[in-house]
C-alpha cells in the first residue's frame, strides 16, 4: 500500500497514467448530467459529512463521477475493484493523484489480491457500503461480526448481489438496511436492459472483430439483461436463440420473435453464446462437445461461473492466446471453442462497460441511496428497501430534462377521473 503526501491511500497500477485517465473521466462526464446535479447540490449540501464509506465497483470513467460525488458529499471514502478484471488503470491513478481519492485496484489482479482489497476496504470500518456483487457484505457478515454496531447500512448495484442479500435475510445474517438500488426502475430498465445489451456487443467485437450480423447467436437467460442482450443482437442482423427456465419468461423471448429452446438443443448451432443468468455452468462440457467448430463463448453475468471453464480446460489439448481477452480451447475432437474475457463479464473485459448514459442515472440511484440510508438513520429495519419512488421518478425526470425531452401532465379532470371508482361504462 502506498500513501501519498495528501494521505490518500491507493494501490493502483501507475499514477503516471493519470492524464489519461483525467481526460477519460471528463469525457465521460458530458454524458451524467444527472449525476453532475447531485454532485453539485453534494457540494453544497454536504449531506453524508463524517461518514466512513466504502465502494466496492467496476473502476471506470462512470464509477469516477459517483466517487467524485461522495467525495463531494463530504464522505472519508475508499473505492476498490468490484472483478478483477474490469479495473480501468488510467482512471484509478486519476482518482488518486487528480481527485484525492483512495484506491485499491489494478486491471489484471489475482483473486488474493482481490479478496486482500475487500479486507483493505473492510480495515476503514466503514458505516456504508456501496457494493457491486455483495462480495464486501458477505465478508462482513462472516467475518467482521464485531463491525456490524457500525454499520448504517448499504447499497446494492446488481441482481446478483440482490439475490445474495436475501439470502442473507433468510439466514438471519442481513441485520442492517440494504437499498436494492438494481430494482430502480431508472436503474435496471436502462443499465441492465440497454447498457448489458450495447456492452456486451461491443465486448465481442472488440474482442473479436467478427461480423454479427448473419450469426447465430445464443443468449442464456432472459432477464433484464439477457432482453437487452437479444433485443441488440437481433438489432445486428444476428439470428438470435433465447435460453430460459422460467416460462414466464420463455413465453416473453417466444412473443418477442426469438426462437427458445433448451441449450441442449441450441449448442449445435449458435456461433455466438452469451451467459447473463446469475446461475453456475449454464454452458458446460455436454454442450461444448456438440458445438460447432470455433464456437464462441462469452459471460455478461456478474460472475464467472456461468461457462465451466474447468471442464473446458480438461477436455482441451491446447490452450492459446489467439488475441486480446481471446483463447482458443483445441479439443480432443480437433474441434475448438473460443472463450473470451476468461469468461468474467465481457463488456468489462474487452470493453468498458456500460455507457455513461446509463451509468448516469444507475449512480444517481446510488448516491441518492446513501443520502437517504444517512437521512434515515436507526429508522430503517433490516433487510432489502426499495429505492422511493420519488427519488426513481427525481431521477428520470432530471435524465428528461437533461435530454430535452417534455411530457405532459395530467389535467385536473384527469387526476378527478383516476382517482374515482365511480364512472364506469
Ligand atoms: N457496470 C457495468 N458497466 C459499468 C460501468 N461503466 N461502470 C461501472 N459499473 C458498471
Amino acid at each position: 500500500m502506498t500513501t501519498t503526501t495528501t494521505q490518500v491511500k491507493h494501490e493502483v497500477k501507475d499514477l503516471a497514467l493519470a492524464p489519461q485517465g483525467r481526460q477519460r473521466i471528463e469525457w465521460a462526464g458530458r454524458e451524467m448530467p444527472v449525476l453532475r446535479q447531485i454532485q453539485e447540490r453534494f457540494a453544497q449540501e454536504k449531506p453524508l459529512a463524517g461518514i466512513r464509506l466504502i465502494a466496492c465497483c467496476h473502476v471506470t470513467t462512470e464509477t469516477a463521477h459517483l466517487a467524485i460525488a461522495l467525495k463531494n458529499a463530504g464522505a472519508d471514502s475508499l473505492l476498490i475493484a468490484s472483478n478483477p478484471l474490469s479495473t480501468q488503470d488510467d482512471v484509478a491513478a486519476s482518482l488518486v493523484a487528480d481527485y484525492g481519492i483512495s484506491v485499491f485496484a489494478q486491471r489484471g489482479e489475482d483473486n488474493e489480491t482481490y479478496h486482500r482489497h475487500v479486507q483493505l476496504a473492510l480495515d476503514h470500518k466503514p458505516n456504508i457500503i456501496i457494493d457491486d456483487g455483495s462480495d464486501v457484505v458477505a465478508t462482513l457478515v462472516q467475518e467482521r461480526q464485531h463491525q456490524l454496531a457500525d454499520i448504517i447500512g448499504t447499497t446494492e448495484e446488481t441482481t446478483t448481489g440482490i439475490i445474495r442479500l436475501k439470502a442473507m435475510f433468510r439466514d438471519g445474517v442481513l441485520t442492517f438496511p440494504a437499498m436494492n438500488v438494481n430494482d430502480a426502475d431508472t436503474k435496471h430498465f436502462f443499465d441492465n436492459r440497454y447498457g448489458t445489451g450495447q456492452s456486451t456487443l461491443d465486448g465481442i467485437i472488440r474482442a473479436t472483430n467478427i461480423l454479427l450480423a448473419g450469426k447465430v447467436i445464443v443468449v442464456a437467460g432472459y432477464g433484464w439483461c439477457g432482453k437487452g442482450t437479444a433485443l441488440r443482437a437481433r438489432g445486428m442482423g444476428a439470428n438470435v436463440i433465447v435460453t430460459e427456465i422460467d416460462p414466464v419468461r420463455a413465453i416473453e423471448a417466444t412473443m418477442d420473435g426469438f426462437r427458445v429452446m433448451p441449450m441442449s438443443l441450441a449448442a449445435p448451432q449458435g456461433d455466438i453464446f452469451i451467459t447473463v443468468t446469475g446461475n453456475k455452468h449454464v454452458i458446460r462440457a455436454e454442450h461444448f462437445e456438440v458445438m460447432k467448430d470455433g464456437a464462441i463463448v462469452c459471460n455478461s453475468g456478474h460472475f464467472d461461473i456461468e461457462i465451466d471453464l474447468k471442464s473446458l480446460g480438461e477436455m482441451a489439448t491446447e490452450v492459446k492466446q489467439v488475441r486480446n481477452f481471446t483463447e482458443q480451447y483445441r479439443l480432443n475432437s480437433g474441434k475448438s471453442v473460443v472463450v473470451l474475457g476468461e469468461g468474467r463479464l465481457v463488456n468489462l473485459a474487452a470493453a468498458e462497460g456500460h455507457p455513461s448514459a446509463v451509468m448516469d442515472m444507475s449512480f444517481a440511484n446510488q448516491a441518492m441511496a446513501c443520502e437517504y440510508l444517512v437521512k434515515n438513520r436507526g429508522n430503517l429495519e433490516p433487510g432489502l428497501h426499495s429505492i422511493p419512488e420519488e427519488v426513481d421518478k427525481e431521477i428520470a425526470r432530471l435524465k428528461l430534462q437533461a435530454m430535452g425531452i417534455a411530457i405532459d401532465s395530467l389535467t385536473p379532470s384527469q387526476v378527478e377521473y383516476v382517482n374515482s371508482w365511480t364512472s364506469g361504462t
